[in-house]
């Protein structure tokens, strides 16, 4: 008699995608992090393929990545994503090449980037304490200001003409704004702020506006209201304690969440996912700060951003006890200032602070790692 006990353990498999600048080192160390998780548990592990794709593929085969790039991810369980953007490619090639093909490729309508005050973490708002800035931004991910929907004429003449058209489906707000009611209502406040700028954008806004109150219907429990952007601004800085979750169009919410992510004390430690929440297509997660060109190469990127983002990821895999594992880890090295890079203040390298969640990782008990 053999007493073979069955275990089964689920390999999750993972594009990684450094891309350009300091996304060549974040991303390794979200994988040695991942791996780290990995060797604490027997329930589920990581099978890794990179893609080289970004500004050197694009040097050597006029791409930013391959025509057929989608179908090698598409079975993937997610991606995890550094950054585009290269200092002797334009901005826009750059990011249509890359991250918006997958996004929009991939119809990842839902941007979720989370905002907190980490412990340890000198944030910029001298009047409200850490408690009182905690944040969900929803950015609309797959249209909007985004689209790509617009042209020039007339190149070169005094005449020259150019438009950038914001285009919004009745479907693709919905779908967003749903997203976001069903977001705020997980959340232990219930309460979701809708962006807007229906005063002066009298077409579109307008329309998202009586779909906010159309959807609103559907989440009696969820308290809400709406806020103009610019207004928004000043509330976020002002009166941070009144907001929780918030949803916005693709611009505004760019704009917004690089506010957010500078309240809470620095862009190296904001994370993203970029969702398609139907899981029909992989989802994408990454660090929202960019390429950095004047620190890459020399180790001192913050991965902060990219462990955080790694979390979002393994909660969206529903492996809950993992996340809750390294995001607990995280808030115990940024408690610590020896463990800050210098976007922090401090003088601490990538692979220090790396290496330091990794050890807090591996001290963990092996139980605390199962899903809830
Ligand atoms: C972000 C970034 C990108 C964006 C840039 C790199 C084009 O700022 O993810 O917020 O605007 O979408
Ligand atoms: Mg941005």
């Amino acid at each position: 008699m053999f007493n073979i006990m069955e275990t089964q353990v689920k390999t999750y498999r993972i594009a990684t995608i450094p891309g350009d600048g300091i996304g060549k080192e974040v991303v390794p160390a979200g994988q040695r992090v991942l791996e780290a998780i990995a060797a604490r548990n027997d329930a589920f592990n990581f099978e890794f393929e990179n893609f080289d794709w970004g500004g050197d593929f694009y040097r050597e085969h006029g791409a930013m990545m391959p025509a057929d790039g989608l179908d090698a991810i598409r079975n993937k369980d997610a991606i995890l994503f550094g950054s585009t953007g290269d200092p002797h490619i334009p901005d826009h090639v750059t990011l249509w090449g890359l991250r918006l093909k997958i996004c929009q490729g991939f119809d990842q309508y839902a941007n979720v980037r989370p905002t907190r005050i980490l412990p340890g973490i000198d944030a910029p708002l001298k009047r409200c304490g850490p408690k009182d800035l905690d944040w969900v931004i929803v950015r609309e991910n797959s249209e909007g200001e985004y689209s790509g929907v617009g042209g020039r004429a007339h190149q070169g003449h005094p005449i020259e003409v150019a438009t950038d058209v914001s285009m919004m489906t009745r479907a693709g707000v919905e779908r967003i704004l749903r997203f976001a009611f069903r977001l705020a209502q997980s959340r232990p406040r219930k309460l979701l702020t809708v962006i807007t700028k229906s005063n002066a954008q009298r077409h579109a806004m307008v329309m998202w506006d009586e779909i906010a109150l159309e959807v609103s219907k559907e989440f009696p429990d969820v308290e809400w209201d709406k806020e103009l952007v610019d207004a928004a601004t000043a509330r976020m800085v002002n009166r941070p304690a009144t907001l929780d979750t918030i949803v916005a169009t693709n611009l505004h919410a760019d704009i917004l969440s690089d506010l957010a992510a500078a309240l809470a004390g620095s862009l190296g430690i904001a994370p993203t996912a970029n969702l398609d929440p139907e899981r029909r297509y992989p989802s994408m997660f990454e660090p929202i700060h960019g390429s950095a060109f004047d620190i890459m190469g020399k180790g001192l990127a913050n991965p902060v951003g990219t462990f955080w983002s790694v979390v979002m990821m393994l909660e969206h895999l529903g492996e809950t006890g993992a996340a809750r594992q390294l995001m607990n880890a995280i808030e115990r090295i940024t408690a610590d200032p020896a463990l800050h890079t210098g976007d922090l203040g401090g003088t601490a390298t990538t692979a220090q602070v790396t290496d330091a969640v990794c050890a807090i990782l591996a001290a963990e008990p092996a139980a605390q790692f199962k899903a809830a």
